[in-house]
């Protein structure tokens, strides 16, 4: 029943507005924390598109998830100037510490490992984001400390 309202309450704010998708799987995600599969049919039904178009762009965009996420989410910049400084090391060693891949969570369910694509901290490169705040500079030694704060 959440999960239909959070799609009607979404479908509503953006009703009669071109190109409406993405605002609308943003109202969604803020909402629930994630897209459920089960809130499809309802933008199916209301978009006039069909399910393949609205998974496509589900899984186009890094930002949108369709499985709830850990308690702690964990966002690795990959864009360029991060690259550049050694992010993808730092994946790496997240990928390895967490024992998962980007998009899934840690065995113990604590944390979920997401790419992200530049946080505007370019300039102290390579940056990652944890629960919504950003840290610059990043090592795997901190990433660690940072997360063992976290309970991990
Ligand atoms: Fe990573 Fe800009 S490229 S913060």
């Amino acid at each position: 029943l959440l999960i239909q309202q959070a799609a009607q309450q979404a479908l509503a704010r953006y009703e009669g507005q071109a190109g409406s998708l993405l605002p609308i799987l943003h109202a969604i995600q803020d909402a629930l924390g994630y897209i459920p599969d089960t809130a499809v049919p309802t933008l199916v039904e209301a978009l006039q598109l069909s399910r393949a178009e609205i998974h496509g762009v589900i899984q186009f965009y890094a930002h949108f998830r369709d499985q709830p996420a850990a308690p702690v989410v964990l966002e690795v910049c990959r864009a360029e100037s991060c690259q550049a400084m050694g992010a993808e090391h730092l994946a790496q060693h997240a990928r390895e510490h967490l024992g998962c891949d980007f998009h899934g969570s840690s065995a113990n369910g604590k944390v979920t490992l997401e790419p992200v694509y530049c946080l505007g901290l370019c300039a102290q490169s390579p940056a990652v984001m944890i629960d919504g705040e950003p840290y610059a500079r990043m090592t795997p030694a901190k990433l660690d400390e940072l997360l063992h704060a976290k309970g991990y």
